[in-house]
C-alpha cells in the first residue's frame, strides 16, 4: 500500500534534518537534501484524491444551545463609518461576532476543559498530517439515535484493517452529519468514556473526531472531560466520513492560532490514495488563478452573510 511509503518517508525525514544540524556548524544555508519529501509528493501526494471534511462556518449554522448565535457584518472603516466597498476602497472585508471558540467543524485544545494543558496556541505543529482511521458506526446509530461507540467497536475495526496505527488520528462515522444543518444537537451518537480511554491508553492515537458537536450526552460529559482533562485534543463536528475508506487516507489539519484560545476553527482535509473514487487532486480543479464566478459576492442582509445568489 502507498501509506507504507510514509515510513520510508518519515525515515529520510529524520536523516535530512539530523544531517541538516551536522551542515548548519559549516554553511549557512545548509544543504539540505530535498529529494524526499518531493520525490514522495510527486509520487504519492499530487496524485492523491483530497476530501473535505469540512462545515462552512456561518451565522445560521447549528450550534450548542449554551453559546449564543454569531453574527457575520461587513467591516466598517472607523474614519468614514461606511462599509469597505470594491467601488470606493478596492476592496471588502467582513467582521465577525463570534460568541465561542467551539464551533462548527473543530479541533478542542485541552485548555477547554484543563487551565494546566495547551491552548490552541500552544499546540504543536506535528498536528498538520497523520494516518486517518475512519471508524463506521453508522449502522448502529441508525438503529440508536445515542448509539456510543465501543471497544468492541475498536477491535472490530481492527480485525477487518490491522492494528490502529500509533499516533494516528480516529474519526468515528456516525452519518449524524449527513442532514447539516438539519441536525438534532440534543440527542447524538456518542464516544463512550471506554472506547476513547482504549484508544489513548492501549493504541497511543493522536486524538479522535466525531460528527456531533459533543462527545457525550452524560451529565458531567464523562468522555470528553476525561479527554481534555489529561491533556488529548479532540475533533468535533467533522464531516463526509462516508467518503472515506476505514484506513489508507492522511489527514491533514489546519487551523489559526487565537492567543489562550479554547478551540479550533478547522480546515480538516482527508488525503486518499489515487485511485479511491472520491475528492479531487491537484490541478484537477482551478488552484492558480481560482475559480472565476460571473455572478458576484454581494452582501446578503436578509441572510447574514456575502453570497452569489
Ligand atoms: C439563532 O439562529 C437560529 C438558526 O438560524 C434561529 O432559528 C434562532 O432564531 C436564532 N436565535 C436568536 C436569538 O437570534
Ligand atoms: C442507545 O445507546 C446508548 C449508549 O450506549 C444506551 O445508553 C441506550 O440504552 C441505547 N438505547 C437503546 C434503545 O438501545
Amino acid at each position: 500500500m502507498r501509506h507504507l511509503s510514509f515510513t520510508t518517508m518519515a525515515a529520510v525525514a529524520v536523516l535530512v534534518s539530523a544531517a541538516a544540524v551536522v551542515s548548519a556548524k559549516q554553511a549557512w544555508p545548509p544543504v539540505i537534501e530535498t529529494s524526499g519529501l518531493w520525490s514522495a509528493y510527486d509520487s504519492t501526494l499530487s496524485k492523491a484524491k483530497y476530501i473535505d471534511l469540512t462545515h462552512t462556518i456561518r451565522p445560521d449554522m447549528p450550534i450548542w444551545r449554551g453559546f449564543g448565535n454569531i453574527t457575520f457584518s461587513p467591516a466598517i472603516n472607523k474614519d468614514t463609518g461606511q462599509a469597505f466597498a470594491y467601488a470606493t476602497d478596492g476592496f471588502v472585508a467582513n467582521a465577525y461576532k463570534l460568541t465561542t471558540d467551539q464551533m462548527g467543524t473543530q479541533l478542542d485544545a485541552p485548555a477547554h476543559f484543563n487551565a494546566h494543558y495547551a491552548a490552541t496556541d500552544e499546540m504543536p505543529p506535528t498536528f498538520a498530517l497523520r494516518k486517518l482511521c475512519v471508524i463506521d458506526v453508522s449502522a448502529q446509530a441508525k438503529k440508536n439515535s445515542s448509539y456510543a461507540l465501543t471497544v468492541e467497536d475498536v477491535l472490530g475495526w481492527e480485525a477487518e484493517n490491522g492494528r490502529v496505527p500509533r499516533g494516528s488520528v480516529v474519526f468515528v462515522r456516525s452519518d449524524w452529519s449527513r442532514t447539516w444543518p438539519h441536525v438534532d444537537t440534543d440527542v447524538f451518537p456518542q464516544v463512550s468514556l471506554d472506547a476513547v480511554q482504549f484508544l489513548h491508553l492501549q493504541r497511543g492515537i493522536l486524538f479522535h473526531g466525531h460528527e456531533p458537536l459533543d462527545t457525550d450526552m452524560t451529565p458531567n460529559f464523562d468522555a470528553e472531560a476525561w479527554i481534555l482533562g489529561h491533556g488529548y485534543a479532540q475533533a468535533e463536528g467533522v464531516t463526509n466520513l462516508h467518503l472515506l475508506p476505514p484506513k489508507g487516507c492522511l489527514l491533514s489539519t489546519g487551523f489559526p492560532k487565537f492567543k489562550g484560545g479554547a478551540g479550533n476553527y478547522v480546515r480538516y482535509v482527508a488525503v486518499c490514495p489515487e485511485n479511491w473514487p472520491h475528492g479531487v487532486s491537484p490541478g484537477q480543479v482551478p488552484e492558480a488563478p481560482m475559480q472565476y464566478f460571473e455572478e458576484a459576492l454581494v452582501w446578503n442582509a436578509q441572510k447574514g452573510y456575502r453570497s452569489r445568489s
